[in-house]
């Protein structure tokens, strides 16, 4: 599905590196347009941190949102597309079974050479069950993986 909304979080997976703050507390996001989005359009019924209790993917996020939206929240479509856009990219998870070389390198800080490890093992084994299968890729480093382990998810 090419919606200009999926359009604009491959852009931001592609920007930056995500903040590795674990789970998030509002006070570690950093200060943008878009987080004052968030906190006006997301904490009407709830606190912030009940938000940003745990990492989702772009689509968890946007599901997330969906859902919240059928609950009653307020925004426009850039906003809620802000809102989304800001999640992944602060509060985000990449899923390795469906990343881009490019991602894996922008979110997950793999090496060129490790993003086709894992894409090669990809194509020819099928997908990765969890993160014991993950380390067992040839090409990648257990370590590495370790500790970005709560950026990483293997299914949405
Ligand atoms: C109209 C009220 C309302 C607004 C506004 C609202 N939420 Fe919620 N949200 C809820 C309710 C109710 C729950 C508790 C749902 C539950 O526990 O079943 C919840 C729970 C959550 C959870 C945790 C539950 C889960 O699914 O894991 C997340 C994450 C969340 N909201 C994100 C958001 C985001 C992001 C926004 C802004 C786009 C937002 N919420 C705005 C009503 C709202």
């Amino acid at each position: 599905m090419e919606t200009p909304l999926r359009l604009a979080m491959a852009a931001v997976f592609m920007a930056a590196l995500p903040f590795l703050h674990g789970q998030g507390q509002a006070g570690d996001l950093p200060d943008t347009k878009d987080k004052a989005t968030l906190q006006r359009v997301c904490t009407s019924c709830h606190e912030l941190d009940e938000v940003l209790a745990s990492r989702r993917t772009a689509i968890g996020w946007q599901q997330s949102v969906d859902d919240m939206i059928s609950r009653g929240a307020e925004g426009s479509n850039q906003e809620m597309e802000a809102v989304v856009a800001y999640l992944t990219r602060y509060v985000g998870k990449l899923n390795v079974n469906t990343a881009s070389l490019q991602q894996l390198q922008d979110f997950l800080g793999l090496t060129e050479k490790e993003a086709q490890a894992l894409v090669a093992y990809r194509d020819h084994g099928g997908k990765i069950k969890d993160f014991e299968q993950l380390k067992s890729v040839p090409g990648l480093t257990p370590e590495v993986l370790q500790e970005k382990r709560s950026l990483i998810a293997f299914t949405l």
